[in-house]
C-alpha cells in the first residue's frame, strides 16, 4: 500500500504569459490548494472512506477475520499491552481490548482518532482501550508487549530500528507487510469472502480479497559478541533472530548450527550438544543436552 501523498504535478503556472501579481496570486492559490489536499483528513463526523489518504499511508481497515489471526499469532492475553500503529477507526485496538488486554491506538488523522474513541465506547471497552492523536514515529512504544501494524513495507523499514530497540520478546504482528530482510518468526492467513463482495459494497472498510496474510516477529535480544563459557570462548554473530558463530574449547573450534533467538530465549547446537539459554544483561544461563543428559551452563560477556 502506498500513500496517495505526493501525486499530481505542481508549479506549471510560471510558464504562463501573465502579469507578475496575477502569477503570484495563482501560485499562492495552487500552493494553498496543494497544502489543503495534502492535509486532507476525514471531515469530523463523516464516515472514513477506504483508500483515503493518511500521513504516511492511506486508511484501510484490517478485515475482522485477519484481526483474529493477528491477535492469535501474537498470543494476545489479558496481561498484554497492545499498541496499534496507525489505528484508523480502532478495530484492532477494540478487538484486543475485547480479549481483555489493554490496548492503545496511535492515529494521525484527528477525525479517525475521534471516531475510534466513539467506537471503543460503543463496544463497551473504553476502560481498556485508549487512543492518541499523533505520529507513530514520535510515539513512545516502550510499554508495548505487542505491536500491531497495517502500514506499508517502506514505512515498516523506517520503523524497524525503533521496533528492534523494544524490549526483547515484544511481539510485532502486521497485516500484509514485512520488514525487509528481518525474517518472519511465524505467519498465518485468513479467508475473507467479504472481500469478494467489496466491489458491490458501498464503502468497504477492507479489501482483503479471499486470502489475507498476517506475519509475526519477536524482538530478539542482543547477543552478538565474545562470551566466556567454562574454559572456552563462545563467539556469537547475529542477524536479527538468526545466530551463528563458534565455540572454542581446549584449542578446538566448532561452528554453531541452528542458532536462533526468540526474544531472550537462545538456542543452538554445537556438534551433538543442544544448548538452550536465557539472555540477560551480559550473561546467558541455560541447559546443555547431550545423549539424553542435561547439564547447566552459563556464559558471561567479554565484549
Ligand atoms: C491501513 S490503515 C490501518 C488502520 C488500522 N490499524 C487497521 O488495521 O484497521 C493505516 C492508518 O495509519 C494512519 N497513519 C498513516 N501514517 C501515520 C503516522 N505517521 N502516524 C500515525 N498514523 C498514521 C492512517 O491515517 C491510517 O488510519
Amino acid at each position: 500500500m502506498t500513500s496517495a501523498m505526493g501525486y499530481g504535478k505542481q508549479g506549471q503556472a510560471q510558464n504562463l504569459k501573465l502579469p507578475f501579481a496575477f502569477k503570484a496570486a495563482a501560485l499562492a492559490l495552487i500552493f494553498l490548494a496543494t497544502v489543503r489536499v495534502a492535509a486532507a483528513q476525514t471531515p469530523p463526523g463523516a464516515a472514513p472512506q477506504a483508500g483515503q489518504r493518511g500521513k504516511d499511508v492511506m486508511w484501510m481497515a484490517t478485515a475482522d477475520a485477519l484481526i483474529a489471526r493477528m491477535l492469535d499469532l501474537a498470543a494476545v492475553k489479558a496481561s498484554d499491552y497492545v499498541i496499534d500503529l496507525g489505528s484508523g477507526d480502532g478495530v484492532v485496538v477494540i478487538a484486543a481490548a475485547r480479549r481483555g488486554a489493554r490496548a492503545h491506538g496511535i492515529e494521525y488523522d484527528r477525525a479517525l482518532y475521534e471516531l475510534s474513541k466513539r467506537e471503543a465506547a460503543a463496544a463497551g471497552v473504553a476502560a481498556r482501550a485508549s487512543f492518541a492523536q499523533g505520529d507513530i514515529f514520535e510515539a513512545d512504544l516502550s510499554a508495548a508487549s505487542v505491536i500491531t501494524a497495517y502500514l506499508s513495507e517502506s514505512v515498516n523499514l523506517r520503523l524497524r530500528p525503533k521496533l528492534l530497540a523494544l524490549r526483547p520478546g515484544t511481539r510485532v504482528v502486521t497485516n500484509s507487510f514485512g520488514f525487509g530482510d528481518w525474517k518472519v518468526d511465524d505467519a498465518a492467513s485468513a479467508i475473507s469472502l467479504k472481500g469478494l463482495l467489496a466491489p458491490f459494497i458501498d464503502h468497504p472498510k477492507d479489501h482483503c480479497f479471499l486470502v489475507c496474510n498476517a506475519y509475526l516477529w519477536i524482538v530478539p535480544a542482543q547477543v552478538e559478541g565474545r562470551w566466556r563459557v567454562g574454559g572456552g570462548v563462545l563467539e556469537l554473530r547475529q542477524s536479527y533472530q538468526m545466530v551463528s558463530g563458534s565455540l572454542t574449547q581446549g584449542g578446538k573450534s566448532v561452528a554453531l548450527a541452528k542458532g536462533r533467538l526468540r526474544g531472550e530465549a537462545l538456542s543452538f547446537t554445537v556438534g551433538d550438544t543442544e544448548y538452550s539459554g536465557r539472555v540477560g544483561p551480559a550473561r546467558i544461563e541455560g541447559t546443555a543436552r547431550r545423549g539424553g543428559v542435561s547439564t547447566t551452563w552459563y556464559a558471561t560477556l567479554e565484549r
